[in-house]
Formats: structure tokens, sequence, C-alpha cells
């Protein structure tokens, strides 16, 4: 099939959905100048994701992977929604039974509209108290960009403060995630820049396929997502989701 008809046939099952659920990744916000994780621009200083965005990295080290965070707040205050983002939030808007599940950190879907949003892996923007001091409960939002200490201490009892994201080596919040598989349970499942080798999210796709959703996927490169879903555009975000959204 080619690249039209495959817009063609995402957008009719998109409009003859009951629900739709699209899981987004880095990709999504590439064209908002944000590097992705795995793209060659996203290693800083030469680290890998997952051995820098890992718990016992932060434990080990704070002020390094405090720095990488103050580094991607930089980058990320400095930029804005793209066609994308806003494409994703007029569904959830006009779709009945629409959901969004992202594991981005970044609230670019917040900033676009998006309401109701399931992050998997928090948002960059959030801190916690590193001992969980009653005070602090559920963290607070912080948005200096640069950081004003480095490391940031908790507010309340002035010890080592962490990102307010889900780091390797660490659970997702049951509840979260009991609100994506949830969300998983849909007609149409979309997903749309993420290299889809980050579990749990990464999971949702099969987890969707097996409750019977038509599935596609929505990234310029192959990834182990492409092998199962129904339709596989190579494409970028904003490109195949603005072609979509006209179609609907
Ligand atoms: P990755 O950096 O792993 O993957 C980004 C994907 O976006 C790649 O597959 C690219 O091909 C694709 N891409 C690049 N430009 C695009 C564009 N313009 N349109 C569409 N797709 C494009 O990012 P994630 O899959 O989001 O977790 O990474 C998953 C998790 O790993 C992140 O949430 C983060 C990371 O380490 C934690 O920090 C816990």
């Amino acid at each position: 099939m080619s690249i039209t008809d495959n817009y063609q046939k995402l957008a009719r099952k998109i409009s003859s959905a009951r629900r739709v659920t699209v899981l987004t990744g880095a990709g999504v916000s590439a064209a908002s100048g944000i590097p992705t994780f795995r793209g060659s621009d996203g290693l800083w200083k030469n680290y890998k994701p997952e051995e820098l965005a890992h718990i016992n990295a932060f434990m080990n080290d704070p002020i390094t992977v405090w720095k990488w965070y103050d580094w991607r707040r930089g980058l990320i205050a400095g930029a804005g929604p793209n066609r994308a983002h806003t494409v994703i939030a007029d569904w959830g808007r006009k779709l009945p039974g629409f959901s969004l599940i992202t594991q981005n950190v970044d609230d670019l879907h917040d900033r676009a509209g998006t309401q109701n949003i399931i992050k998997l892996h928090g948002s960059i923007w959030r801190m916690e108290c590193v001992n969980r001091c009653p005070p602090s409960k559920g963290g607070w939002r912080n948005e200096d960009v640069p950081l004003k200490e480095m490391p940031p201490l908790c507010p309340y009892c002035h010890r080592l403060a962490r990102p307010g994201v889900v780091l390797f080596g660490e659970a997702l919040d049951p509840a979260i995630l009991s609100a994506a598989g949830d969300a998983s349970e849909c007609d149409v499942f979309i997903t749309i820049g993420t290299s889809s080798v980050v579990y749990p999210a990464a999971g949702l796709l099969s987890l969707a396929k097996e409750k019977g959703a038509f599935t596609a996927e929505i990234n310029p490169d192959a990834t182990p997502a492409s092998g199962i879903v129904d339709i596989a555009i190579a494409e970028g975000a904003v490109e195949a989701l603005s072609e979509i959204d006209a179609l609907l």
C-alpha cells in the first residue's frame, strides 16, 4: 500500500472508532527542537540514557544527573508545542473516547491543550524529596531555568531533591500503569515517535493488539513495533498527523 493509502485507511479507522488511544515518545517533540534520547543529538557527554537516567546513577552522583536534567529543562523551556502536539490536542476535543498516553516528561502535550494525559514517566518540571519527608508528599513544581542550586534541595527538609520522573531501575506508579492498560483496550491504537524499546510502555501496543485494536505506528525509522502493527507509516509525526487530520 502507498503512504496515501495508509493515511486514508488509518483516517477511516479513526473516524469509525469508539475509542482511539495514542502513545507518544520523544520523536513527537523532535520537531520542537528537543533531542530524542536515542538519536545522536540526544546523547549528553556520551552517556547512554539508561545509564544516566538510572536511580543508581542518581544516588551515586546526583550532581551529574541533575546537570543533564538542567540541560534538558533549558531546551524544553525554550521550545513550544508543534503541529503534532496540536493535532493530538484537537483529537482529544473532537474524538469521543480519546486517550493520550505519553512517555514524554516535557509537558508539551499539556501546553498544546490535551487534558487527562496518562503520563507514564512523570514531568521534568516536578521535583520530589529523596527522603520523602512528610511535608513534601506528592512533590512540588519547580520551573527554574537554570536551576538555582546544584543539586536542588527539598524546600521542606533541605536534603537532596530528585527529578519527579521515573528513572531506570524504578517501577512505574501502579495506578498510572493501570490507567494506561485500560486505555489500551481501544479500537485504534497509534504509537508515535517512540523507539518502542523501553518497557512497560513498549508493551502497551501488544496489549492493545491482543484486545483487538487496529494498530498503527508513525516513525520515520523502523522499530520493534514496525513488524507488529497493522500499518507502519515511515514519516515524521508532524507530517503524518497533519495528513491524517486533514482526512478526518
Ligand atoms: P527514543 O529517543 O528512544 O526514540 C525516539 C523515536 O522517535 C525514535 O524511534 C526515532 O526514530 C523517532 N523520531 C525521531 N524523529 C521523529 C519525528 N520527527 N517524528 C516521529 N518520530 C521521530 O525516545 P522514547 O521512545 O520516547 O525514559 O524513549 C522512551 C524512554 O526512554 C523515555 O521516556 C525515557 C528514555 O530514556 C526515561 O527516562 C525513564
